[in-house]
């Protein structure tokens, strides 16, 4: 690290964050893609899910977040929760005009390029699922496909109570996914972040006759384009929860991600009012 860049106070932090555990799959791309960054993770665990929420608290909270991790040193963050980034990153993005702001939006564009049938859905939160943004994203890359947007109520909860091998839950995601896989879809968007952790649940259920889409890597991939001198840091990772940040910490090895403690420096509450 050379003298300009001491001298020269910088943000040199990657702040990642959601309502809770979901953007722990974007996180998880990024620390594969960045292993030297200091990267912070924040989950907003007192007020989720915000799937169920109206767009204009999603929105405060976000701004509200964005601040703090701007003030804890972040330069690029990462908004890895569709509901918000359907919401809010287009008033983040003003509120935060120097900072690089990548959101997450359902991968609608790349299932619509791989689909051989000509039908694809989009599962996310019912937030997401009614959004006008959503709306727009199909019409702009969606061309003659067709979309079938199915919203899930209460997966993003099943993720945060680690209940994923329940076999109600199995029973529930079929219900879900058989009228969708009977109608041709061949590409279903996981267009939560939350809903990486249930592939092992719907994999088996979507068999051979679907392929999950997941834009998680696509995500880390533009993280990295914008993270620069961001990227080169110790390899820290910081965990911070509005409550409860001992579950962040102790629901990685549940959700696969027992790597990323060799990267944990602390896990620590912080409160946004
Ligand atoms: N992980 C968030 C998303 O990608 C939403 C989960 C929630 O409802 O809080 O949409």
């Amino acid at each position: 690290c050379g003298a300009g860049s001491l001298a020269l106070p910088r943000r040199s932090m990657i702040g990642v964050f959601d309502s809770g555990l979901g953007g722990l799959s974007v996180l998880a791309a990024i620390a594969r893609e960045l292993p030297t960054a200091d990267l912070i993770y924040f989950a907003d665990t007192a007020h989720l899910p915000y799937g169920d929420k109206e767009d204009h608290y999603i929105r405060s909270r976000v701004l509200r977040i964005g601040g703090r991790l701007v003030d804890a040193g972040c330069g690029v963050i990462v908004v890895a929760c569709n509901t918000a980034t359907v919401a809010a990153v287009a008033a983040f993005r003003e509120h935060f005009p120097d900072l690089a702001v990548v959101g997450v939006e359902p991968g609608v564009k790349p299932a619509a390029a791989l689909t051989r049938s000509g039908r694809i859905a989009v599962l996310a939160t019912e937030s997401t699922a009614r959004s006008e943004r959503l709306a727009d994203l199909i019409r702009q890359h969606a061309g003659s496909v067709q979309v079938h947007v199915a919203a899930c109520p209460g997966w993003a909860t099943r993720v945060e109570t680690l209940q994923l091998d329940d076999p109600h839950f199995a029973a529930e995601a079929r219900q879900h996914l058989t009228p969708l896989l009977d109608s041709g879809v061949d590409q279903i968007v996981l267009g939560c972040t939350h809903y990486t952790f249930l592939a092992p649940v719907l994999q088996p259920i979507i068999d051979r006759r679907a392929a999950l889409v997941d834009v998680a890597d696509a995500v880390a991939r533009q993280c990295v384009r914008l993270a620069g001198m961001e990227a080169r840091g110790g390899g820290g990772l910081t965990l911070l929860a509005t409550a409860q940040p001992e579950r962040l910490q102790a629901a990685l090895p549940a959700l696969g991600l027992g790597w990323l403690r060799h990267r944990l420096r602390s896990a620590a509450r912080l409160i946004v009012a």
